[in-house]
Formats: C-alpha cells, sequence, structure tokens
C-alpha cells in the first residue's frame, strides 16, 4: 500500500537511481517506458506538469512543465512522495493515496482541486492519473498530467461576480424605484388628504376668541404637511426621478443640477448635446447614476463653486464630462479601492462596454471623462420603451 508521506523531509538523500541533473531530457522518463523521442517531447512541454510516480506514489520523473507549475527543479523532487503536492487538510483525508489505489483500480482518474507548490502557494489543478501496467499486468507505476487552471478559475470567478453585481444594480434599481412610487404615489396621497382634513378642521371652527388659538394650529399644522409633502416628494425624486423614465436623461440631469444649485449653493452647468439619441433604460439609469455620484462627491470632497456636466455624442460614442473647480485630490489607485463611488461608475461603464477615466490633481479640480459606445446605449430599434434625452433648455 502506497504511503502519503516520505519517511523523511524533502531534504533527505533522493532514494531514486535516477541521475539528479537539470537537463530535463535525461532523466524526465524512465528508458523503459519510451524512447528518446517521445521523452524529448514530454520534457519539452511547458504548460502541463507531465511526470511518473512508482508504484509506490514516489515521483520518477518530471518535466519542464512539472518545474514551471509546481516551482520544483527535477533533482529536488525526484524520489519524494507525491504527497508533497496536496494541501495538508487533503493528505489528512488520505486523498493522495486513495487517488493511486482509484487509478489502479480504475485505470485512470480525473480530480481537480487546489494543489501546493514548493514555495507553499496553491493553485487550482486539473489533474489525471493513469496506471501503467507491464504486459504481465503488475503495476509499474503512474504517468501524472497536472494543469494549472488558477487562471481559467480566476476569469470564471470574475464573470461570476460582474453578473452578480449586474444583477444586485438592477435588483437595486428595481427597489429604489418601487420605494420612490410608494413614497410618491401612496405616502404622498394620505399627506394630501391630511392636510384638506386639517384645512377643513380650521374651517369649521368660528372666529370667536376661544376658537382662535385652534385656527391658528391648524396654519401652522398645514404649513408642516406641506413640508413634509416636500420632503417625501425630493426624498422619491432622489431615490429614483419619475422624469427619468418620463422625459429622460436630459430633463432628469437637469432636475438633478437644480436639486445641487439649490441645496449646496453650487453653480451647476448641464450642457446636453444628445437629443437625437433615445437611450435604453439601462444606459439612461446608468449615466443618470454617474452624474449622480459625480455631484455628490463634489459636494463631499471638492469644495468647489461650479461643475460643468456635458454630453454629446462623436462618431459613434456618447461622451460624457464632468468637471469641477475644486481642491482636487492625488488619485491613488489602491485607496479607491475602497471607496466604490468611482468603482462603481468605472462598472457601470464597463457594463456598457465603455471607459472612464478619472483625471485630477491636488489644486487642480476633478475631472471624468466617460466614452460609451453609441450601439450600447441606444434603445432597440422598433422598441417604444427607450428614453429620450430632450434638448438643453
Ligand atoms: N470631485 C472630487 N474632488 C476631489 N476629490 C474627489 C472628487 N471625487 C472623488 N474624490 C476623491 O476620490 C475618492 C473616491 O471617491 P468615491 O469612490 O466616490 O468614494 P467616496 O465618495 O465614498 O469617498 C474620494 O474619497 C475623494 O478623496
Ligand atoms: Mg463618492
Amino acid at each position: 500500500m502506497p504511503s502519503d508521506r516520505p519517511a523523511s523531509p524533502l531534504s533527505s538523500p533522493l532514494s531514486s537511481s535516477t541521475p539528479a541533473n537539470d537537463e530535463f531530457a535525461s532523466n524526465a522518463f524512465p528508458h523503459a517506458l519510451g524512447d528518446i523521442h517521445f521523452r524529448m517531447l514530454v520534457d519539452a512541454v511547458q504548460d502541463y506538469a507531465i511526470f511518473m510516480l512508482d508504484p509506490d506514489g514516489r515521483v520518477a520523473s518530471w518535466n519542464r512543465g512539472a518545474q514551471n507549475i509546481k516551482g520544483y527543479a527535477g533533482q529536488e523532487i525526484i524520489g519524494h512522495h507525491f504527497s508533497v503536492f496536496y494541501t495538508p487538510d487533503d493528505v489528512a483525508a488520505a486523498k493522495p493515496r486513495t487517488e493511486l489505489a482509484l487509478a489502479a483500480s480504475e485505470g485512470h482518474i480525473e480530480d481537480e482541486g487546489w494543489r501546493v507548490r514548493k514555495d507553499g502557494s496553491r493553485f487550482w489543478a486539473n489533474v489525471t492519473i493513469t496506471a501503467i501496467h507491464a504486459p504481465d499486468g503488475t503495476l509499474r507505476g503512474f504517468a501524472k498530467v497536472t494543469r494549472d487552471m488558477t487562471d481559467r478559475l480566476r476569469l470564471i470567478e470574475l464573470q461570476h461576480a460582474s453578473a452578480l453585481s449586474l444583477h444586485v444594480q438592477s435588483a437595486r434599481e428595481d427597489e429604489r424605484t418601487r420605494i420612490a412610487r410608494e413614497l410618491h404615489d401612496d405616502l404622498g396621497q394620505q399627506l394630501v388628504a391630511l392636510k384638506m382634513d386639517v384645512a377643513a378642521l380650521g374651517q369649521t371652527a368660528d372666529d370667536s376668541k376661544t376658537a382662535r388659538q385652534p385656527i391658528e394650529q391648524t396654519i401652522a399644522l398645514q404649513a408642516q404637511i406641506d413640508s413634509i409633502i416636500a420632503s417625501a416628494r425630493r426624498i422619491a425624486g432622489g431615490l429614483r426621478p419619475p422624469m427619468l423614465d418620463d422625459l429622460g436623461l436630459g430633463a432628469a440631469t437637469e432636475w438633478l443640477a437644480e436639486e445641487f444649485r439649490n441645496r449646496y449653493r453650487l453653480a451647476v452647468t448641464v450642457r446636453n448635446e444628445v437629443d437625437q439619441l433615445v437611450l435604453s433604460p439601462t444606459a439612461a439609469t446608468a449615466i443618470f447614476r454617474i452624474v449622480q455620484e459625480a455631484l455628490t462627491n463634489v459636494t463631499r470632497h471638492a469644495e468647489a463653486t461650479r461643475v460643468r456636466v456635458e454630453m454629446r455624442v462623436v462618431q459613434d460614442e456618447f461622451r460624457m464630462h464632468i468637471e469641477d473647480n475644486g481642491k482636487g485630490t492625488t488619485l491613488d489607485r489602491s485607496r479607491s479601492k475602497q471607496n466604490f463611488g468611482l468603482l462603481g461608475m468605472q462598472e457601470r461603464v464597463r457594463q456598457l462596454h465603455g471607459q472612464a477615466t478619472f483625471d485630477s490633481a491636488p489644486g487642480d479640480g476633478f475631472r471624468i471623462d466617460i466614452s460609451l459606445p453609441v450601439d450600447a446605449v441606444k434603445a432597440n430599434q422598433g422598441g417604444n420603451q427607450g428614453i429620450a434625452t430632450p434638448p438643453y433648455r
């Protein structure tokens, strides 16, 4: 039965009779298993670790790919048990031994999982182990082919993360739309009804001296209700401006600019030259959210007095430029990882196959440039659910 661990650590003298040297071709494959040309071919493979194990699981040959992937030179590893390639958990679970036993009984096994390099780092491996038998049926050893799939795994993870973020974004947008509607329609109407009731109450009271105080109170109440209605509208608008769906990006952006002018005394100018372009709802929402985040950043970080938002179409590209005259910043890549505003902009732009660039320096304001292929942002031809961008007033 093969053991899972070499009797001694890797520094022990090698038990293999194979000469230890760097010339792969001379030691990569035991002579009995193939001719010189085949051994040279195997040795030359860079992207796959191809090596032999003896029946007990000790490494008997090594190729260039094995050195690339696992980090050991041939002379370091030949003669050692192959369980050093497995994680401690897998070794504790007797996985190396189980895989060899399975390969011996089934002839061949395939596995994917984490394996360990010489330096202790892990890689995601695709592994096949094939049993090699002598003509008389005795087990001669195993041929093992290992491929490093880490990059592919990362790519799949990235694709999943991107799909997930798209899903989260659209779910969040739906939720905002729903809450905005409830605030505006349900709460808003109830408040209007309440205000009318209070007004009626004030009118039924006569003008006698004892009634004067309640009348004044109903007037004050009406003013309070008005301000609650205004707050509810403002909150609903912030969640999702109703004009984004009805009047389009241009109107929604202008509304947003007005909000920032009034609330932050910021001179926001919007120049919209994309009135010909009918945007898809996704693109209109994405662009609106980018402007919203950019303006929020100006009020939070810039100490600016002026912001310019420009949208135009140049050839096949929708282009947006947002620029403030504030104190600017040093753009630091590592720091931006913790700030989700700029990252969120980049993610939205990436989903629309476009590009976002940020440019700033201390004392020199902040500039955002977005370019999106028109094909990726325009509403489906013939579809009627597009969002128009009416011209700037
Ligand atoms: N208009 C701006 N002027 C100056 N600095 C800015 C501006 N916009 C963004 N920044 C800087 O970039 C950082 C990242 O912005 P962001 O990703 O939106 O994160 P957050 O707003 O949550 O800090 C901010 O913390 C700020 O330092
Ligand atoms: Mg921000």
